[in-house]
This record gives structure tokens, C-alpha cells and sequence, in this order.
């Protein structure tokens, strides 16, 4: 066990002394949880690669899983990577921001930390935290997302603590995490979507002049058989409960679990609005995860949300679609996983379902 030093900064307007004392850590080639915009990570050096080594070792993370590498400077970014001349106006003009970019490695970055291969997976994350820690480490930090493999990301210290107290050598609690899913991934050779973030893909067709490419691996409806991006064929967070994907119309949903006779058994996620309608018709027990109109908190709160089915000790859950414009895509691609591709629109399909999972 380590003796985890817990520190405490300000979110917004980080103690200058305080972010001195976490950036020692990783001069010293030790690993630091810190709060970035999207959720929380677990740094080290990235140029250390021992350092790194053990990012993968207490996470369990395979070590064919490459890591994103955090900078506070184009400069920083072009001492380990190779910066497309025809973006760098576009990136200039969108850093810091939750968007990762996949660009051809330079060798000064450890082949562990790239998962021996040619590219490398760069973000400059919006978070005053994380950019102040990059900067005062002076090095770029390598970090995944703060969580054991096969476990939601953390979204807050609280959830960080839990899971990595006694096995990192420090933890800056800063709250929760701004938007709560992680960042986009964003091919440059070809502008490829690999996984849907914050930054959307809205918003990368406007910075970029064209609409980037995505495919049934970025929607969340299959798994990546190559490694295009490695991350795709990793088994993502999914709860113990099974967890069912309802894309019909929310109304007739409650008739659905009627004709099922069972409201008692299931737990239903959803917008506030979908959740009281839902228990008011048919007495299930709900998880809200904040109101229709506002896609960014029901983005916060979705990890929180979906894993707290399995303390619910119900047979399944059921959660509802989105819409799939603006952090709706990235909202439905992490549910599509979580769900693993069971959706159903009637009565029939979710028997079926059921079925199977012997209920
Ligand atoms: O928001 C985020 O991106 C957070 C915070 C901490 O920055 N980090 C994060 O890291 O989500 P992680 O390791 O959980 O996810 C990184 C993903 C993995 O799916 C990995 O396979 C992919 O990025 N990746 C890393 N390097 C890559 C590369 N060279 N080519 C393709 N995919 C890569
Ligand atoms: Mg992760």
C-alpha cells in the first residue's frame, strides 16, 4: 500500500503551491490522479517510461492499450509528435479542448506508452488543473482514464479515491469533472471519429471545413476487429445487471412493462421527465439523470447513473435513447456499450431478450 497524498485544489483558480507539490510527483516519476474537463485521469511522465509502466499494472490495463499524452504547448506537442502543417491553424485556434488527435509519434515518446505503434494519441485538456500540472511538471503527462479496466471512468475524486487510494502516490480532489465523458478521438491522416466525445461532431466539421468521418464503431453499434483504435476492442464499462437499450417511443413504454408484469423487477434510467411519467404509470423504480433539454447533464451523470443499477438488485435495467445531435452522439455510444447493443422497440424483442438471460 502507498501512503496516497490527497490534495485539494481550486477547480477554477488552482493554488500555485499546491499544483508545485502534485507536479513533484511526476519529476519524481511517480503517478498523480488529476481532474481534466472530461473526467479524471492517472498521470505520469510520459517520457518515463517506468513510470508509465505502472500506470498500466495498477489499472490492469492490457499493454496493447496505448495512452493519450497530455501537453500545455504546441511546442510541447511537437517534441513528441508530428503536427499536420495543413491543421495546425485549426488546432491552434481550438486548444485546450476535449478533443484527442491520433498524429505520427516522434521517437522521443516510449514505444510502451503508444503500445509499440507508429502514432500517438495527443490532447490539450481544457481544465485549469491539468493545464497548470503539465506546466509546472514541465514534461507531457501520459494518462488514461482514472478507473480499473472494465469500470466507469471517475467523474470526481470521490469516485477516484475509491478506487485508487493506496495504489497511486497522489490524488488532487478538484470536484467533479465538467462534462463527465471523455474525450473525442480524432484521426488527422483522414479526420475519422474513433470515439465520440464532448467536442462534437458538429463542432469539428465548423473547426475543420468538412465533416469528419464516422462509422458503426464511433456510433456505439460494433466493436473494432483491427486496431484502428485499439480502444474499440477493449471491453468497455457495462453493468453486472443486464442493461436493455429502449429506442421506441417513450410513451409506450409503460404498456410494455405492464404487459411484462415487471415493474418490480427492472430499474428504468432516463431523463427526469421519462423517469416520473414512468414510475408514476407503472410503479418501477428509477435513475434520473437530469431533464431532457439539457444533453450536458444527462452526459454527467451517466456513468454515475448506469452503475448504480447493480446496487438496485433488480433482474435488468432498461435506459432510454437520446438524441444523437451534439453530446447526444457521444451520450449514445457510451450507452450502446454499456447496454452491449441490446435494444428493443416492443414487447416481443425485450422478451426475447429476457429470455435469454433466463428471467
Ligand atoms: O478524456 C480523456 O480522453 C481522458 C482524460 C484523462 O484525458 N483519457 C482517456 O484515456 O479517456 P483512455 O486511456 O481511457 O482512453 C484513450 C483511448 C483508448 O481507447 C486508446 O485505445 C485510444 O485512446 N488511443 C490511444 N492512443 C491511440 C493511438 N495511437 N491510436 C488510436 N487510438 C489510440
Ligand atoms: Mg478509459
Amino acid at each position: 500500500m502507498k501512503d496516497t497524498k490527497v490534495i485539494k485544489i481550486d477547480p477554477i483558480k488552482p493554488e500555485e503551491d499546491r499544483v508545485r507539490e502534485a507536479a513533484k510527483y511526476i519529476k519524481d516519476g511517480k503517478l498523480v490522479i488529476f481532474p481534466t474537463e472530461t473526467i479524471y485521469g492517472i498521470g505520469a511522465n510520459a517520457l518515463d517510461e517506468n513510470a508509465c509502466k505502472e500506470i498500466f499494472r495498477i489499472k490492469g490495463r492490457p499493454s496493447e492499450n496505448p495512452l493519450i499524452v497530455h501537453v500545455s504547448s504546441l511546442a510541447m506537442a511537437q517534441e513528441i509528435a508530428e503536427i499536420p502543417g495543413e491543421y495546425m491553424n485549426v488546432i491552434k485556434r481550438i486548444w485546450p479542448s476535449p478533443i484527442t488527435f491520433i498524429v505520427k509519434a516522434k521517437d522521443k515518446i516510449p514505444k510502451r506508452v503508444v503500445a509499440g505503434l507508429e502514432t500517438v494519441a495527443i490532447r490539450m485538456p481544457a481544465h485549469p488543473v491539468a493545464l497548470e500540472l503539465i506546466k509546472k511538471s514541465g514534461v507531457p503527462i501520459a494518462a488514461p482514464s482514472a478507473n480499473p479496466s472494465g469500470k466507469p471512468s471517475a467523474t470526481n475524486a470521490t469516485l477516484a479515491i475509491k478506487y485508487f487510494k493506496g495504489k497511486v502516490d497522489c490524488i488532487i480532489d478538484s470536484g467533479s469533472s465538467f462534462f463527465g465523458l471523455e474525450s473525442t478521438i480524432l484521426t488527422l491522416d483522414k479526420l475519422k471519429i474513433l470515439r465520440p466525445g464532448p467536442f462534437t461532431r458538429e463542432e469539428i466539421e465548423i473547426a475543420f471545413g468538412q465533416k469528419p468521418f464516422v462509422d458503426d464503431v464511433a456510433r456505439g453499434k460494433a466493436s473494432a476487429k483491427k486496431s484502428i483504435s485499439p480502444g474499440t476492442k477493449f471491453k468497455h464499462y457495462a453493468p453486472d445487471t443486464p442493461l436493455f437499450l429502449y429506442n421506441g417511443d417513450a410513451k409506450k413504454l409503460a404498456g410494455i412493462i405492464d404487459d411484462l408484469g415487471a415493474a418490480t423487477s427492472l430499474v428504468f434510467i432516463g431523463s427526469k421527465e421519462s423517469c416520473k411519467g414512468l414510475a408514476k404509470a407503472t410503479g418501477c423504480s428509477t435513475i434520473e439523470l437530469g431533464p431532457k433539454a439539457n444533453l450536458y447533464e444527462i452526459a454527467r451523470n451517466l456513468f454515475n447513473g448506469i452503475s448504480l443499477l447493480d446496487s438496485m438488485k433488480v433482474d435488468f435495467g432498461i435506459i432510454e435513447s437520446f438524441d444523437e445531435r451534439g453530446i447526444g452522439f457521444a451520450i449514445m455510444n457510451r450507452i450502446r456499450k454499456a447496454s452491449s447493443g441490446k435494444s428493443f422497440g416492443n414487447l416481443g424483442q425485450l422478451s426475447k431478450y429476457l429470455e435469454k438471460e433466463g428471467y
